[in-house]
């Protein structure tokens, strides 16, 4: 069976590309490279062994994907492709909406026009809003508190609407809590373009002696230590979700959505003790103020995911850490310079 990625030289997908071709199936990136490199591409090829065909292609050329979608002609897409950056997704909502809603129509129509209706989609936990009861299951109330997850939200709408009208599409929602970690080898993982956004790349920054200390943003939060409390997931666990959502595909199931988180939170103190132990170091951190927009608690549940999909997250925190950490130490400047 034939998948095609989108975004697929990026942090997840590269995770997920390496399970695709160790399961046996044949993989087809399309990717711009505007948050990514080639090598991760390379780097998935030494680790199975296996081919992948690259395409650079902008969702954005629409034209582009129709002379690759003849070429290939895949049997399902899983589509990682967008641009997920909350803080400049406000700042440039524009170009937000033009890239994950006009990019993922132009893969839409593509997908329809040559009979390919097999579709895997990365949302995120972001389309839950802001949440007071937890753990969050899959029927908790949607909204956007940011153009970002507006973006998802759209997406979302647009395949309930897709299926709606036409039930020959089978199509899978993941909403994805926090992932983090790296694959165990060391050789692919997480390389954000200038100062991280998100906590764990910001830490892995701190203990490799690139930032100074970790900002924690907030401490008086209605938790147990008082600041954040997340749903980290490994991005391994997270890959090995999207094989069994391929094969609920195959299935026919139509239009599905899940949570793909653990169920479980720990707030910012702990994963940085965690961190502490997987490098060995002491990461310094200050208390800063509450970044705008956070919430106390975000943690999902997962059960549906386990009853449907037979998948349930088997890596804890201290092997998040410590695979986040090989990947790191042996990549101080990430793929750079490769
Ligand atoms: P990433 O930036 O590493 O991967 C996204 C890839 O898409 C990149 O390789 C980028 O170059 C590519 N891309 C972006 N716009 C494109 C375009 N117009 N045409 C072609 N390629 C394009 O991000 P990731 O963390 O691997 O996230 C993958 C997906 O999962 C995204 O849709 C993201 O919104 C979603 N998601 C991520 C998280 C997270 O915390 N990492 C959480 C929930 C959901
Ligand atoms: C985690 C915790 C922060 C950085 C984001 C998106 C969400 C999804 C996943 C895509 C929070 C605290 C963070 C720092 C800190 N992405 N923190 N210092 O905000 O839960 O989710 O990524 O869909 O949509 O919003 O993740 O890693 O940014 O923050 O104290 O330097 O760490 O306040 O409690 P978040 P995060």
């Amino acid at each position: 069976m034939k998948i095609l990625v989108t975004g697929g030289a990026g942090y997840i997908a590269s995770h997920t590309n390496v399970e695709l071709l160790n399961a046996g199936y044949e993989v087809v990136v399309l990717d711009n490279l505007c948050n990514s490199s080639e090598e991760s591409i390379r780097r998935v090829e030494k680790l199975t062994g296996k081919k992948i065909t690259f395409y650079k292609i902008d969702m954005i050329d629409k034209e582009a994907m129709d002379a690759m979608f003849k070429k290939e002609k895949p049997d399902a897409v899983i589509h990682f492709a967008g641009l997920k950056a909350v803080g400049e997704s406000c700042e440039y909502p524009l170009m937000y909406f033009n890239n994950n809603l006009i990019g993922t129509l132009n893969l839409l129509s593509v997908m329809d026009k040559y009979a390919v209706r097999k579709l895997v989609f990365s949302s995120s936990a972001t389309v839950y809003g802001f949440q007071t009861k937890m753990p969050i299951n899959e029927e908790a109330s949607l909204s956007a508190t940011n153009p970002y997850g507006r973006t998802k939200l759209m997406i979302e709408d647009m395949l309930r609407d897709i299926y709606k009208a036409d039930n020959s599409w089978d199509i899978a929602i993941l909403r994805y809590f926090n992932p983090i970690g790296a694959h165990i080898s060391g050789e692919i993982g997480e390389d954000p373009k200038g100062i991280p956004n998100n906590l764990v790349p910001y830490i892995a920054k701190v203990a490799i002696g690139e930032l100074e200390k970790v900002h924690v943003f907030g401490n008086d939060y209605n938790t147990p230590d008082g600041t954040g409390v997340r749903d980290y997931i490994h991005v391994v666990d997270l890959a090995l979700g999207h094989i069994k959502a391929i094969e609920k595909l195959n299935e026919n199931p139509g239009l599905v959505t899940y949570n793909l988180g653990t169920g479980q939170g720990y707030s910012v103190l702990e994963l940085i003790k965690s961190y502490e132990k997987a490098c060995g170091k002491t990461i310094p951190y200050v208390i800063d103020a509450r970044r705008p927009g956070d919430c106390d608690m975000v943690y999902s549940d997962p059960s549906k995911a386990k009853a449907e999909l037979g998948w349930e997250a088997t890596r804890g925190v201290e092997q998040m850490c410590e695979d986040s950490w090989r990947w790191q130490s042996k990549n101080p400047n990430g793929y750079r310079g490769c």
